[in-house]
């Protein structure tokens, strides 16, 4: 049965990986004609699982079905449909189509739960289109943040702009929000993201925690100048000046075993014979702790401050994003063990995630657990050479189905 099952997944993940906003390879942002061929795609694969379906206020898929008796509290399954640009297949869209397999099941089983079963598609974990990561769950979670209305997108279009575009209603944004009385929990499965399951040969982990993370945009700012007539001691070059910083990032992350990255940066104003004056780049922080994280972003402003001193540079901050690390409750992390051992691994891994997932801003209303899925490839993943094997999918069936039935025995 897993083994067909995973089959059909695949195929599903292979006809939503279709879906995209760009030719030629995957992108998928929140609230784009994509995101709504994919949702409608997703909600029909609800449908006949047999749960009954809406499109919440944020955008969200979410499915239902019913407990023993009506209006039980839910044990969610969930994660997101929308992409990083240029994206891989599996990221968010396994988790969503292991949870509507795993639902499917129970529909049509004889026993009951003794709670609801819910199945969500968030949108907007990766924050890619506006830059407001995790909104779709963070709206679940009734952490909406109105100043998220503002932001825009690459054309100027703004949230909420594209919201009553795609049909929803902003004034009605706290609809989407549940209530903790309401859910018992959240369970997330994704792939790992990582090379870790790959090097110990095993195809499912236990995640006990979810990394500190926080986002920044920096800017630079020297002088612009005539690349042929300004001499170097007459220099303010912003690129020179963010190229030193982008390798302290790296040096102090090493050092302190935290994972930094500059995934964006921009030089203005860009002319090939122009000395730049200003550059845009992004900083990307993670740890296992909050802790290490803010170390770490306190020897990066030294850092900037020591390039700036030197080079008559300035340089300024806008923290866009912070999560910090959240764990998995003991008792869904033994739920999600039982499970992993029960689809026959024997000594299974526990990893902290070093990826973000909806996870995080759910777990403000609920506890949370989550399985990771081996991810082949050294774990490469934000790329088309994301990949996972469809034995590894059937195995995580088996842990994900029984994941459910420890949590119905544990709050039977
Ligand atoms: O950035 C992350 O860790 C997640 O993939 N959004
Ligand atoms: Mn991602
Ligand atoms: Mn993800």
């Amino acid at each position: 049965m897993n083994a067909e099952a995973a089959e059909r997944i695949m195929a599903r993940a292979d006809e939503l990986g279709a879906i995209s906003e760009v030719e030629g390879c995957l992108t998928r942002t929140h609230l784009s004609e994509a995101h709504r061929r994919a949702a409608k795609l997703v909600a029909g694969w609800m449908r006949e699982a047999g749960l009954s379906v809406w499109t919440d206020a944020a955008g969200n898929v979410c499915g239902r079905l019913e407990g023993a008796s009506p209006e039980l509290p839910a044990v969610v399954l969930g994660s997101h449909i929308d992409t990083v640009p240029d994206a891989g297949r599996y990221d968010g869209p396994l988790g969503v189509l292991l949870a509507i397999d795993v639902a499917e099941r129970f529909a049509h089983a004889a026993e009951q739960l003794p709670f609801a079963l819910e199945v969500v598609a968030f949108s907007d974990e990766e924050g890619t289109r506006f830059g407001s990561a995790l909104s779709g769950s963070r709206a679940f979670a009734g952490a909406w943040d109105d100043v998220w209305w503002g932001y825009t997108d690459s054309a100027g279009t703004t949230l909420r702009e594209a919201s009553v575009a795609y049909g929803l209603d902003p004034r009605n944004i706290g609809d989407a929000a549940r209530r903790p009385r309401d859910l018992v929990a959240y369970l997330e499965a994704h792939i790992e993201q990582g090379p870790y399951l790959e090097r110990a040969g095993l195809p499912l982990a236990v995640v006990s925690s979810i990394a500190a993370a926080r986002r920044f945009a920096l800017t630079v700012t020297g002088s612009a100048g005539h690349a042929g007539g300004t001499p170097y001691e007459l220099r303010r070059d912003a690129l020179v000046g963010a190229a030193e910083l982008v390798v302290e990032v790296e040096r102090i992350g090493q050092d302190l075993g935290v994972i930094a990255t500059v995934g964006r940066l921009q030089a203005f104003p860009g002319g090939v014979n122009v000395v730049p004056g200003r550059v845009e780049l992004s900083l990307d922080l993670r740890a296992e702790t909050d802790a290490d994280r803010d170390d770490a972003w306190a020897r990066i402003q030294e850092a900037a401050d020591g390039i700036a001193a030197i080079r008559d540079l300035d340089w300024s901050v806008t923290e866009i994003y912070r999560a910090d690390a959240v764990a998995c409750s003991d008792e869904l992390m033994a739920a999600v063990e039982a499970g992993v051992r029960a689809a026959g691994v024997d000594d299974p891994l526990t990893l902290w995630s070093r990826a973000g997932h909806d996870a995080m801003a759910v777990a403000e209303v609920a506890e949370i657990g989550m399985l990771f899925i081996r991810n082949g490839r050294d774990g490469v993943s934000h790329s088309p050479d994301e990949t996972v094997a469809v034995g590894d999918v059937a195995v995580a069936l088996a842990a994900f189905e029984e994941t459910v039935r420890e949590l119905a025995r544990r709050r039977g």
